[in-house]
C-alpha cells in the first residue's frame, strides 16, 4: 500500500463518501450481506487514518440512510449493533487523534441505547481539533432541508429572527451540518451514478469521484487515485478561468 504523500496545499479540506457495495461484496463470496458490512467497518478505519495521515480535515462518511430503513429488519438491527460496536471499539483512538466525531441525520430515530453512546461519544470528543469525522446516520438531505426549514418557521414564530435575515449562509447554519465546510469532493464507491440524497445542498459546488470498487474493497491505493483526480480538476465556482494572455482579457 502506498503511504499518501499529498501536497497539503491543494488536497481537499473536506472529502464525504458514499460507501455503497458492502452488500455485493458478500453475495460476491456467498457470504451473508451483514459480513459485508463488518468489512466495510474495516475500511472505515482505514480511510479515518488516511485522512489523518494526509491532513484531510473533515471526513464524512454515509453510514445509512433515511430509505435504509426500508431494508429487512435483521439486516437494520445487524447494521445498528455494528455501529455501536464501532463506537465501542474507535472512540478511545478517535479521541487519542484528537478527532472531533459528530453525526447528521434524524439521530433520534435510532435505538436509545446507541443515541446515548453517540451523544457521550460527541461530548468526549467535542474539544478536538485535528480532524473531524461525522458519520450520517438516518440521514436524508431532503429531511435535513426540511427539518432546516422547519427551525427557521420556528424562530420566526418566536420572534427571534425576520424573512430579511434568511439567505444561504442562515439556511446553512439550520442544517446539521452548520459549521462544517461544504465537501470539496464526493467519492462514491460501488459503482453506481447517483447521490442517494445525501448532502443534497452541500455538494451544489462538490467535485464528484465514482469507483467500482465496492466499498469493503476501499484502500489507500483508491483513495489516493481519488485525490490526484481531484487535483487534476479546475474548479471554476461559475466564474471564467484565469488564462494569462487570453484573446478575450481587456486592456
Ligand atoms: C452500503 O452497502 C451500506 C449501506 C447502505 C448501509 P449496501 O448494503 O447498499 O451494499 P449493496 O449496494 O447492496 O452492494
Ligand atoms: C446509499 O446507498 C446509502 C449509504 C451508502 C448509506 P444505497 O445502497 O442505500 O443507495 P441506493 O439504494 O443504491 O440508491
Ligand atoms: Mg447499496
Amino acid at each position: 500500500m502506498t503511504d499518501p504523500q499529498i501536497k497539503l496545499d491543494d488536497i481537499p479540506v473536506h472529502v464525504a463518501i458514499i460507501m455503497d457495495g458492502n452488500g455485493r461484496w458478500a453475495k460476491k463470496r456467498f457470504l451473508p450481506r451483514l459480513e459485508g458490512h463488518r468489512q466495510g467497518a474495516k475500511a472505515v478505519r482505514r480511510v479515518v487514518e488516511f485522512c489523518r495521515r494526509s491532513g484531510i480535515r473533515y471526513l464524512t462518511l454515509y453510514a445509512f440512510s433515511t430509505e435504509n430503513w426500508n431494508r429487512p429488519e435483521g439486516e437494520v438491527s445487524g447494521l445498528m449493533k455494528l455501529l455501536s460496536q464501532f463506537l465501542d471499539s474507535e472512540l478511545n483512538d478517535l479521541h487519542k487523534n484528537d478527532i472531533r466525531f459528530r453525526t447528521i441525520g434524524e439521530t433520534n430515530r435510532l435505538p436509545d441505547t446507541l443515541v446515548e453512546k453517540i451523544d457521550a461519544a460527541k461530548s468526549r470528543t467535542e474539544n478536538n481539533k485535528s480532524m473531524n469525522l461525522n458519520i450520517a446516520l438516518s440521514y436524508g438531505g431532503r429531511s435535513e432541508i426540511v427539518r432546516a426549514c422547519c427551525k427557521i418557521a420556528q424562530a420566526f414564530r418566536e420572534g427571534q429572527m425576520t424573512l430579511d435575515d434568511v439567505d444561504e449562509k442562515y439556511f446553512s447554519s439550520m442544517l446539521d451540518t452548520a459549521g462544517i465546510p461544504d465537501p470539496d469532493l464526493l467519492i462514491r464507491t460501488g459503482g453506481d451514478i447517483r447521490v442517494s440524497n445525501f448532502l443534497l445542498w452541500q455538494l451544489a459546488y462538490s467535485e464528484l469521484y465514482f469507483t467500482n470498487v465496492l466499498w469493503p474493497d476501499f484502500d489507500d491505493d483508491v483513495f489516493s487515485a481519488a485525490i490526484q483526480d481531484y487535483k487534476s480538476r479546475q474548479r471554476r465556482f461559475g466564474m471564467v478561468p484565469e488564462i494569462k494572455n487570453s484573446p478575450w482579457d481587456e486592456e
